[in-house]
C-alpha cells in the first residue's frame, strides 16, 4: 500500500487532490501536512477525516522537526504547500520567500535522508511571466514578475536542482488557473460567485482585459497523477486547458448565469505588475495521454452551483480578518 505525504492538503487544490487520490486508490495512505494558515480549512476535507487511511498532522514545511517526523516510510510527497495569492505576495511577501523557496529546502532534504520514491513539486504557469502571443514551452525561460511566482520559481529550480545534485526522483508541475469547490474566496471565480449571489460588487483590476487559462481543479489532480505515475525524473510538465477567457468574460458569465445585472460590476485599481496574459503549450503532457475532460462551461456551471449550494462553506470564511484584508486591499467596503 502505498503512502502519500501530501503538503498543503487542507487548501484549495490539495483537499481536492486528498480526496481524488483515496476514491482512485483506496487502499493508500495519505499524510496531509498543513500549518493551516487563513487558507487551510479543515472543512474541506469534512467527509474525508474520519477515514483510517487518511491523517492529518498541522505543521509547517519550514519546520525540520516535523517534516523529519512524516517522512519515514513515504513513497511519494505532493507538495501543495505555498503562499499561493499574489495580491498578498505584494503586501507581504516575506511568507511566500520562506514558505515557497525554503520550505521546499526543508521538504527535499528529507525526502532525500528517507529516500523517497518521488517528490512532486507543484509549481505555477505564472513562473514563465506574461506572454503577449503565442504559449510558453517547459523549456522557455523564466520571467516570474511578482514575488509570488518569484518564490515558486525559486522553489521549482531548487525541487530541479536535488534532481541533478543528488538524483531525487523530482518531477514539476506548472498549472494554469484553477477554479471549483473549496477555492478560498479571495481568488477571482470564487469571490465573484460569492459576492454575486450576495448581490455585492465585483471589483474588476484595471480595464479587465487580463487572460487567464481556466481548469477545473478534478483536471488538474488526474494531470498530477499522470505525471506522478508517468512523468520522467527531473521533467517539467505544463498543464492547461485550452479555456483562455479575459477577466471581463469570466465576470460576464458568472453575472449571467446567476442571473445577476452587469451593474455589479466595478472597476478598480489595477494591481502592480498585473501579469497580462498566461499561456501554456501543454503538448508535452498530452503525450503521456493526459487531457481535461471537463468543458469550461460545464465545470463553471457546476462550480457555480457548488458555492450556491454550499453557504455553510464560505460564509464563515467571509469574515473577520477577511473583511479586514478586503477593506485594505479594495479601499472598498464588502
Ligand atoms: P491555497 O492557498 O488554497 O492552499 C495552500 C495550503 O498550504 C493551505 O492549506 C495552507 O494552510 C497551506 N500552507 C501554507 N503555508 C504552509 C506552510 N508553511 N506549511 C504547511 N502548510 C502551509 O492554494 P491552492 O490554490 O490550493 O494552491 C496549491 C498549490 O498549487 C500552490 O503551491 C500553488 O502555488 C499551486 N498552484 C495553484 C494554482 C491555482 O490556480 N490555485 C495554479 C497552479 C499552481
Ligand atoms: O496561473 C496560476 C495562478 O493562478 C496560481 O499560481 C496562483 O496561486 C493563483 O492565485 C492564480 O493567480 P492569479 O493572480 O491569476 O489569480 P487571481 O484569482 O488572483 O486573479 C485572476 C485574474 O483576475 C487576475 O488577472 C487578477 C484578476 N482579479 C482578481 C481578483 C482577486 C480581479 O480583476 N479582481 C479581483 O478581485
Amino acid at each position: 500500500m502505498e503512502k502519500f505525504l501530501v503538503t498543503g492538503g487542507a487548501g484549495f487544490i490539495g483537499s481536492n487532490f486528498i480526496r481524488y487520490l483515496i476514491s482512485r486508490y483506496p487502499g493508500c495512505h495519505v499524510i496531509n501536512l498543513d500549518k493551516l494558515t487563513y487558507a487551510g480549512n479543515l472543512n474541506n476535507l469534512r467527509d474525508i477525516c474520519g477515514l483510517p487511511n487518511y491523517r492529518f498532522v498541522r505543521g509547517d514545511i519550514c519546520d525540520e522537526k516535523v517534516v523529519n517526523e512524516v517522512m519515514p516510510g513515504v513513497d511519494i510527497v505532493i507538495n501543495f504547500a505555498a503562499e499561493s495569492h499574489v495580491d498578498r505576495s505584494i503586501g507581504s511577501p516575506g511568507d511566500f520567500i520562506r514558505t515557497d523557496v525554503f520550505g521546499v529546502y526543508v521538504l527535499l532534504e528529507a525526502a532525500k535522508r528517507y529516500g523517497v520514491k518521488k517528490f512532486v513539486q507543484i509549481s505555477t504557469d505564472e513562473v514563465y511571466g506574461s506572454i503577449e502571443a503565442g504559449s510558453f514551452k517547459e523549456t522557455d525561460p523564466l520571467m516570474p514578475s511578482s514575488p509570488y511566482s518569484a518564490s515558486k520559481a525559486g522553489g521549482d529550480r531548487l525541487a530541479y536542482s536535488y534532481y541533478v545534485t543528488y538524483g531525487l526522483p523530482v518531477v514539476i508541475t506548472r498549472c494554469s488557473n484553477n477554479f471549483g469547490p473549496y477555492q478560498y474566496p479571495e481568488k477571482l471565480i470564487p469571490l465573484f460567485i460569492t459576492n454575486a449571489l450576495d448581490d455585492k460588487e465585483l471589483p474588476i483590476y484595471g480595464d479587465g482585459l487580463n487572460v487567464r487559462d481556466w481548469i477545473y481543479v478534478e483536471d488538474h489532480c488526474r494531470a498530477i497523477d499522470v505525471v506522478m505515475r508517468e512523468g520522467k525524473d527531473g521533467e517539467v510538465y505544463n498543464i492547461g486547458a485550452g479555456n483562455e477567457k479575459t477577466n471581463l468574460e469570466i465576470t460576464e458569465y458568472i453575472l449571467d448565469r446567476l442571473g445577476k445585472p452587469r451593474s455589479l460590476m466595478v472597476f478598480v485599481k489595477d494591481r502592480p505588475g498585473h501579469d497580462r496574459r498566461y499561456s501554456l503549450d501543454w503538448g508535452k503532457i498530452r503525450g503521456l495521454g493526459w487531457e481535461p475532460i471537463h468543458s469550461f462551461e460545464e465545470a463553471m456551471d457546476r462550480t457555480i452551483e457548488w458555492y450556491r449550494d454550499n453557504r455553510w462553506w464560505w460564509e464563515p470564511l467571509k469574515s473577520g480578518e477577511y473583511l479586514e484584508y478586503y477593506r485594505r486591499h479594495y479601499q472598498r467596503e464588502l
